[in-house]
């Protein structure tokens, strides 16, 4: 279970003549997510959506409020703490590119988090990782390939396996499925769909693809400039929303 209480993200653009001026990327927002369960996040361009992903995932702080991954508070934890509960946490970007780092043979770029994270030694870190491959529907011999000899397809998945690797409670989306043609797109969160069944994680799929939102979840949240506009459960049609905006947002389908 993940919670949120009254978490806001504020930043310091520029500073004329001496007087800073803020930004509230992200306002009061109080949410729980059940564990196991998918929920898609919504929202315009700039309405907080990356910013509200980076906070759950810890790669920034709140400016105020507070944090619950089960019943540990992360937002009171020291740096030292963080790092044991990494493993419980992991966010899969948009851009398999910049994601993976060009010299580093998949294999390793997989490996990463497990190393880092993990007790697990190179003997069993082999086995985990060629049975990632097989999850992700992947030939074994592209553990031996760069990022450069991948299609976007092929990059999105060993994303998906990196982030697996460590069998993470709770995984952030954020727009990951973006800059892929229609039927890659489809199978790529079909694998979403069938991994989350295996691995019972709680997804926040975060997507401007009104779409793709409704294909991988009818828990649908929604933001606005910053704030929650609603957290809509049980979706079947724009008709159960019960905010006119989420409504308008839904009917425009790609925002
Ligand atoms: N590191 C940052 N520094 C300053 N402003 C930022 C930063 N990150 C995001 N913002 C601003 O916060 C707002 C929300 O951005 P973002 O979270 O990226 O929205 P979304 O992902 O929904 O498009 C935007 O106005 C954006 O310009
Ligand atoms: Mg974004």
């Amino acid at each position: 279970m993940v919670k949120v209480k009254n978490i806001s993200k504020q930043y310091k653009i520029k500073e004329k003549r001496g007087t800073p001026i803020y930004i509230d990327a992200v306002r009061d927002m109080t949410f729980a997510l059940e564990s196991n369960k998918i929920y898609s996040l919504i929202g315009e361009s700039g309405s907080g959506k990356s910013t509200l992903s980076r906070l759950l995932t810890y790669i920034e702080k709140p400016t105020t409020g507070k944090i619950w991954i089960d019943s540990k508070e992360v937002t009171s934890l020291r740096k030292k703490q963080l790092i044991k509960m990494r493993s419980d946490i992991q966010m899969v970007f948009q851009d398999g590119k910049s994601a993976l780092d060009p010299r580093q043979k998949i294999y390793d770029s997989i490996a990463e988090p497990i190393r880092n994270l993990t007790n697990i030694n190179k003997n069993q870190e082999r086995e985990v990782i060629e049975d990632l491959i097989d999850k992700v529907e992947l030939p074994i011999n592209i553990l031996n390939m760069l990022p450069s000899e991948l299609s976007g397809g092929q990059q999105k998945r060993i994303l998906i396996a990196r982030a697996m690797s460590v069998c993470p409670k709770f995984i952030v989306f954020d727009e990951s499925i973006s800059g892929l043609d229609v039927i890659i797109r489809k199978r790529i969160l079909d694998l979403l769909l069938k991994l989350q069944q295996e691995y019972k994680s709680t997804y926040l799929f975060v997507t401007h693809d009104i779409d793709a939102a409704l294909y991988m979840s009818n828990n649908i949240m929604v933001m606005k400039k910053g704030a929650l506009v609603e957290k809509a459960l049980g979706i079947k049609s724009c008709n159960d929303f019960n905010h006119e905006y989420s409504r308008k947002l839904i009917n425009s389908h790609f925002i």
